[in-house]
């Protein structure tokens, strides 16, 4: 029985709590919230939880083997250090940390301890995407040249990070996962209309040397929330809805043909559109028994740290693109009022 101990028990803390709890190997002995109204909120899920107000405390509890870390993303790194210093196996809430140095450290202190360093990119392990890499795998969809995905909602505003590290590490993470390839080049631009120094609107483009290039959109400026990513293959394109149940994944045998001999260059086919049937179940859960596989075997595993790492490194490249292009546009617009 693996003993979990969950530091931060605010919004997605008890979601943790819940998968993690339902595991039949697994055991949540202990919570450390800094606010009363949540450790209250804690005992009322599971009476003989251990409740701290420091999470240092509870990490270093003899009940505790391991440790969620779901508290604000400026925390997680000394949360996280200190876990794998006192030798306990660690998933992180994304994103992993704040820089590419800091997820380096915890890799090289999960490495020396011989414990588990996990990141909950809980995408990873959602039905569609699962279904998107075996079609991808099998060469259904042919040569990618391009992912465009829309992630935007009304809020919810984050009090401590903008939209990019809020949102962006879902579809970069999902990109990691896809495609065994790192970008080469990442622009963005983005605006802060609520709060002056964090953008509320990011637009993010990668460019990867295969030729592909991937769009995020990201905002809490929207009326509506829409979570749909397209993927546009030399052979099939595929779309993915994740706000609809019933077709959430949409196969179109359609593309592109360049005929250079003949006079008319560009064809287009348009052919069939298939809805495969997406499995239900919570993505956490997968998640949670994939924890539970590292933590007990194998370290490796698609949400390890080096993946951590891949997705805080494209998110501090775009935040540079971000800033650069908001500090330009800023300039510009000085100069014209
Ligand atoms: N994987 C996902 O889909 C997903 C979704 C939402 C949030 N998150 C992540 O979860 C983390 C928490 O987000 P949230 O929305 O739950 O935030 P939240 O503000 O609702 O909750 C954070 C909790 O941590 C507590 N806390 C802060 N510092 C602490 C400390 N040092 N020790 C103990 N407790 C402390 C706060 O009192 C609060 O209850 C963030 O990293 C966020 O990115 C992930």
């Amino acid at each position: 029985m693996i003993r979990f101990g969950i530091c931060g028990f605010g919004y997605w803390g008890p979601n943790l709590f819940r998968n993690l709890n339902t595991h039949a190997e697994i055991e949540v002995t202990a919570v450390a919230d800094r606010s009363e109204a949540r450790r209250h909120q804690a005992r009322s899920v599971k009476q003989d939880l251990k409740l701290c107000e420091d999470a240092i405390e509870m990490i270093e509890r003899a009940d505790v083997d391991a440790v969620a870390v779901a508290t604000p993303v400026a925390t997680h790194f000394d949360i996280a250090a200190h876990a794998l210093r006192h030798g306990k196996h660690v998933l992180v809430e994304k994103p992993l940390c704040e820089s590419g140095k800091q997820a380096e450290e915890l890799i090289a202190l999960a490495d020396s301890k011989n414990v588990a360093l996990l990141v909950d990119h809980v995408y990873v392990f959602h039905p569609a995407v699962r279904l998107l890499k075996k079609l991808l795998a099998a060469n259904e969809l042919g040569t990618v040249s391009y992912f465009d995905s829309l992630r935007v909602n009304l809020g919810l505003f984050q009090p401590d990070v903008n939209v990019l590290w809020d949102l962006a590490p879902h579809d970069f993470s999902i990109l990691d996962f896809l495609f065994d390839e790192d970008p080469t080049y990442i622009e963005a631009t983005g605006y802060s209309h609520v709060h002056p120094e964090r953008p509320d609107i990011a637009f993010v483009t990668a460019h990867y040397k295969s030729r592909m290039i991937a769009h995020v959109n990201l905002s809490w400026m929207s009326p509506v929330k829409v979570r749909r990513t397209a993927i546009g293959g030399s052979k099939k394109m595929v779309v993915w809805d994740d706000m609809n149940n019933e077709e959430k994944i949409k196969i179109y045998n359609s593309g592109i043909e360049l005929r250079p001999e003949e006079q008319r260059h560009i064809h287009y086919r348009i052919g069939d559109i298939y809805s495969p049937r997406v499995q239900q179940g919570e993505a956490l859960g997968g998640l949670v028994q994939e924890t539970y596989r590292a933590i007990t075997g194998d370290r490796r595993s698609v949400i390890d740290g080096r993946h951590g790492l891949r997705v805080v490194r494209m998110l501090e490249s775009a935040q540079i693109a971000l800033a650069a292009s908001m500090a330009t546009a800023r300039k510009a617009m000085g100069q014209v009022t």
